[in-house]
């Protein structure tokens, strides 16, 4: 273990591979902000990623198609005008969202999928739903449509310890969601435990989920070692041990139900670094070199490409991206932070040396 408590784990095959063309890969699951904010951060995303799915919840949560139409200008807008990106747009749901609004924001195309936000399970989700029945007529149109379910899986009863929230979830809600609804597309988000990853295999192929690198990277000790980290603490929150391997099994077995979804979520230094700090990791800036270790590192490099490039857009009916992007066996520097918005972000990794480059588009690399 390093100074943070991230685990530093060893190489278990070594790859004579020193470079790996790809084809270019998409972002599950990414918080873009908005503002400054967004202005400072998307095209770190942008620059490694050609789609990425744009999380709805801004302090005022996108729940119109309108909003997302507006929402998405301003994303395109933000992109430096080198670099081709496409925001796919989610749609926030709450207690009183219009099942006819969503459908209509699916047909134009301005809405990709739903975001289901159990009310106050993280940031900006005070409007999330707080009784799963108080959707089902959406759900049920969803389904008839194709439209995919997002879901952030945790309960939030104080009385259910923070550690078995996402366990708990499982069996009172994310079951029935699967059981009530057979034909609905749901992505599990952000998935944190071994008992997420087994519901996921026993689902039928209609149930998938996304992975962060770093739930693939450290378990809960390191929010604690040698002091409180708080860089180290998002939503869910990172598990024991045993649940970190489980996921970097499921993300290297080449299995098609979990692919890439970053969960990057910047939030400035002092709302990090505070008595109540806010829940949020922000890996964007490194996120293919930081996702790549892994797969080195389990011996499974030859899967990281459908993981990364190929699984999700199976998942949701889209075409694969169909240029290339180039990653090479040489050392990354992690900056200890990054201005952004008029302050410090502190990147995933900060002050770390990652063993991977990202050097951009094939056809722009000699
Ligand atoms: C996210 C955020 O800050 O918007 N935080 C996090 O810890 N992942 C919200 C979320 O995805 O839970
Ligand atoms: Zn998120």
């Amino acid at each position: 273990m390093n100074q943070a408590g991230v685990k530093h784990n060893t190489i278990k095959t070594h790859s004579l591979t020193d470079r790996l063309v790809i084809r270019r890969p998409d972002d599950w699951h990414v918080h873009l902000r908005d503002g400054d904010m967004l202005k400072s951060v998307v095209n770190y995303t942008a620059r490694q990623f050609a789609r990425a799915i744009v999380m709805p919840n801004l302090p005022s949560p996108i729940t119109t198609a309108k909003a997302a139409e507006e929402y998405r200008a301003r994303i395109v807008k933000a992109v430096a005008s080198d670099i081709d990106f496409q925001p796919l747009m989610t749609c926030y749901l709450t207690d009183a969202i219009d099942a006819n609004e969503v459908a209509l924001g699916f047909d134009k195309g301005i809405f990709s999928a739903c975001k289901l936000y159990p009310a106050n399970a993280t940031t900006n989700s005070s409007h999330g739903v707080t009784d799963i029945k108080k959707i089902y007529p959406v759900l049920e149109v969803m389904q008839r449509i194709g439209m995919p379910l997002l879901v952030h899986g945790e309960v939030t009863d104080s009385d259910i310890d923070i550690f078995d929230r996402e366990a708990v979830f499982i069996e009172r809600t994310m079951s029935k969601i699967t059981a009530n609804f057979p034909a609905l597309k749901v992505v599990f988000e952000h998935i944190t435990t071994a008992d997420a990853v087994a519901f996921v295999e026993e689902s039928g192929p209609l149930v998938g989920a996304t992975i962060t690198p770093h739930h693939l990277d450290f378990n809960r000790n390191a929010m604690f070692q040698g002091g409180i980290k708080p860089h180290y603490y998002c939503l869910p929150v990172a598990k024991r041990e045993v649940h970190r391997l489980a996921l970097r099994r499921a993300v290297t077995s080449g299995s098609a139900k979990f692919f890439l979804g970053t969960d990057s979520a910047p939030h400035t230094v002092g709302a990090k670094e505070s008595a109540c700090g806010c829940a949020g990791i922000f890996n964007a800036p490194y996120a293919l070199e930081s996702y790549v270790q892994v797969f080195e590192e389990e011996g499974k490099l030859e899967n990281f490409e459908a993981f990364a490039s190929e699984n999700g857009p199976k998942f949701y009916g889209l075409p694969m991206n169909s240029e290339h992007i180039v990653l090479e066996r040489q050392d990354t520097n992690v900056p200890s932070d990054m201005d952004a918005a008029g302050a410090q972000v502190i990147p995933y990794r900060a002050n770390e040396v990652l063993r991977w480059q990202f050097k951009g588009p094939e056809a722009t690399v000699a």
